[in-house]
């Protein structure tokens, strides 16, 4: 139910953070991996891993332009021998500032990366996963495809868009085969969060709304992350899965 052993995904954002500790989860139980991501850091991710270069395969690619996006969606497939089971979108990007200083540049390069980039490699994904009748995306929303947050009125309004996509995708090829669901994690120990973290005034306000009393890990996100994509989650689609110590629940 849980055996992932054999399987081939294409881990977006794998890098680091959450990504690279989806990497590392889903490389011990036995799946070979393509990782996409616009850092150099890729090329260290197998030593980091100490893994066999055969399991994991960098791929070097801009996914905010869209033809790197299917170059590095198709050169991702190859490397995995023609066929992708699992396909999880966990490149990000956020902005803090007030919705008055954010500049369409950067609203037009958040929405891209969060949700023109999710959709696009989707499609890629799901046309393969189709032709074998079976498949896993998993899509990082967070918690704030739920609430509104506080000046970060970009990255909420993609990630709101994240879990639409989501529920629209898993509407239309549910009956393939195809799973799509959504993560949403709360308040994560990873780069995004540092300035948050050590906001001396934010950071104790934030961790005092956390009913777990902790800020939450990369490996609490990847335990989700192997349930969605092993065969024990066949019948949940179109959903989102909180990974936030039980913020949403308050
Ligand atoms: N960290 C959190 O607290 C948190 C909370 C909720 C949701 N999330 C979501 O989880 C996902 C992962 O978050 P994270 O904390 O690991 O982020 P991160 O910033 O640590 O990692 C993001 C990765 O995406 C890559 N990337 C950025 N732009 C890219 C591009 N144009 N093309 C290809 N790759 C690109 C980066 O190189 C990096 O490796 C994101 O979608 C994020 O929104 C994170």
């Amino acid at each position: 139910m849980f055996n992932l052993s054999g399987k081939k995904a294409i881990i977006t954002g794998g890098a680091q953070g959450l990504g690279f500790s989806m990497v590392e989860a889903f490389h011990n139980g036995g799946v070979e991996i393509a990782v996409i991501d616009i850092s150099d850091e890729i090329t260290t991710i197998s030593d980091k891993l100490k893994a066999n270069d055969a399991k994991i395969h960098a791929v070097k690619g801009n996914l905010l332009d869209i033809d790197s996006l299917r170059q590095s969606f198709n050169e991702a497939l190859e490397k995995l021998g023609g066929t992708v089971d699992i396909l999880i979108n966990s490149a990000g990007l956020i902005e803090r500032k007030p919705a008055f200083e954010v500049s369409l540049e950067s609203w037009h390069r958040i929405l891209g990366l969060n949700v023109t980039s999710v959709f696009e490699l989707s499609r890629l994904a799901a046309t393969e996963m189709k032709k074998q009748g079976s498949g896993k995306i998993i899509n990082m929303g967070s918690i704030l495809s739920v609430l509104g947050g506080f000046n970060a009125v970009a990255y909420s309004t993609s990630k709101g868009a994240v879990l639409q996509l989501t529920k629209s995708l898993s509407n239309e090829w549910a009956e393939y085969g195809i799973q799509v669901n959504a993560i949403a994690p709360g308040y994560m120990l990873t780069t995004m969060n540092t300035d948050l973290m050590n906001d001396p005034v934010r950071g104790p306000q934030m961790e005092a709304r956390i009913p777990a009393k902790r800020w939450g890990t990369p490996e609490d996100v990847a335990g989700v992350a192997l349930f969605l994509a092993a065969n024990a989650s066949d019948y949940v689609t179109g959903t989102l899965i909180p990974v936030d110590g039980g913020v949403l629940g308050r």
